[in-house]
């Protein structure tokens, strides 16, 4: 048993449904075993347990492992290339590097890079778009087993308007993610989801296999893209000529539902939004990839009334980076310039990157807060002295200014610790 003690801040309720931050000012939490079995004021706790280790986190603030909900391996290496539009990007920038992914030498060292950049940013939990190749995507579930991380991802699959090296066809699909089910899904923190790459490289019968998969195995999940682009958009509707709206795509074949989650919906119709909300499918929605590639800017409004559910993603490498702090800060710009913007304070904005994110997966018996009975994942921020943070920290006038200085400064650079499931992940550096 371990007692941490440290400044906590998390969500454990939704601040857009009268949830507020909860504070421990010098708190504790005793975690046995990688689950947390006590929480408090750390002086009560610490007299109720005296021969218990303790690990001192005072200095910075600790908060809920992060959770990105829409996030790509094989575009580590090229985040940051900007100035075009979705579809020329693809094809000039992203696929000719997702290509290099058939050599399993060089996968290895981008799984390696992918998950470096994801864990040090202080995600802990991660729905994640693998390769188009299985053994590079065998490659990614190996290394996220070794490092712990709580990663659902599987094969990227297409069979039209890609590189050709990337196309597969339904039935080879079929096997090899069937084959990385057997070998991945449910074993330690790791899920299989299929993920036909959108429906613009992905037929209806690609759609079809996958539906297969899902149906065979009830706890196998599902990713994909969704109406993100106008001149994508309108692409689709070409191709798929009997569905209603993009959406239909996916419904049509059988993949909507409560553990499948459909990256960007920026340009949704209101059928879509309501068919959405009755199927419980969730929309991860990725700021600075709107932003980056000028998608355009999301429609949250509109997605709450009709009662979607909302996540945060990163979408790496269309999205610059992978802090979900910076995300969240992107998500409050876009809100602020709306003229039906929603506003968005600091609860919000953790509430997003972790307790939303943990709902979206279905991890939320698991993780998402700091509360008894959840996992320890956990990230401590403990800025250099001097940095901008950590002078942000020092003269903060509250708990909510504090939470909005770490969204607005924080970087992975303030990252001092992370935890998953008890297991220490990132270094504490310097203490
Ligand atoms: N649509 C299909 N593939 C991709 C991708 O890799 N990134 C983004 N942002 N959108 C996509
Ligand atoms: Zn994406």
């Amino acid at each position: 048993m371990i007692i941490y003690r440290a400044r906590i801040f998390d969500t454990p309720r939704d601040p857009f449904d009268g949830g507020e931050l909860r504070v421990e000012t010098d708190g504790g939490l005793l975690v046995e075993d990688g689950k947390i079995i006590e929480r408090g004021d750390f002086t009560g706790l610490r007299a109720r347990h005296r021969e218990v280790e303790v690990v001192t986190l005072t200095d910075g603030v600790l908060l809920p492992g992060l959770v990105d909900t829409h996030v790509h391996y094989p575009q580590v290496r090229v985040i940051g290339q900007l100035g075009k539009p979705l579809l020329s990007w693809l094809e000039e920038d992203i696929l000719p590097e997702e290509v290099r992914l058939g050599a399993d030498g060089y996968a290895s060292e981008v799984a390696e890079e992918f998950l470096t950049g994801l864990i040090g940013s202080g995600t802990t939990s991660a729905l994640v778009f693998g390769s188009h190749f299985a053994a590079a995507t065998d490659i990614l579930f190996a290394a996220a087993a070794r490092r712990g991380l709580r990663m659902t991802a599987g094969l990227v699959t297409s069979d039209r308007h890609l590189p050709e090296p990337l196309l597969t066809t339904p039935e080879r699909c079929y096997a090899d993610a069937s084959a990385l089910i057997e070998r991945w899904h449910g074993v330690g923190r790791l899920r299989y989801a299929v993920t036909p790459r959108f429906a613009y490289s992905a037929g209806e019968s690609m759609l079809e296999a996958a539906t297969q998969l899902i149906k065979e195995d009830d706890g196998v999940w599902c990713t994909s893209h969704l109406n993100e682009n106008v001149d994508e958009i309108a692409a689709v509707a070409k191709l798929f000529g009997a569905a209603r709206d993009y959406l239909d795509c996916y419904d049509r074949a059988g993949l909507l539902g409560g553990r499948t989650v459909l990256a960007h919906n920026v340009h949704p119709t209101d059928r879509e939004l309501d068919r959405l909300a009755a199927t419980r499918t969730v929309i991860a929605h990725c700021p600075t990839s709107n932003a980056s590639l000028a998608s355009g800017s999301f429609p949250w409004r509109r997605h709450r009334d009709h009662g979607v559910r909302v996540a945060l993603g990163t979408d790496v490498g269309g999205g610059t980076g992978f802090s979900l702090f910076k995300e969240a800060l992107q998500a409050y710009f876009t809100q602020r310039l709306r003229p039906d913007g929603l506003p968005l304070g600091s609860a919000h904005l953790l509430h997003l990157a972790t307790a939303a994110g943990a709902d979206a997966l279905g991890l939320a018996d698991q993780v998402g807060d700091l509360s008894v009975g959840k996992q320890f994942d956990a990230v401590w921020l403990r800025p250099p002295a001097g940095q901008p943070l950590a002078v942000g920290l020092r003269h903060a006038r509250d708990d909510h200014d504090a939470l909005a200085r770490i969204f607005a400064l924080g970087t992975p650079a303030d990252i001092a610790g992370v935890w998953i499931g008890g297991t220490l992940v990132h270094p504490i550096t310097g203490s």
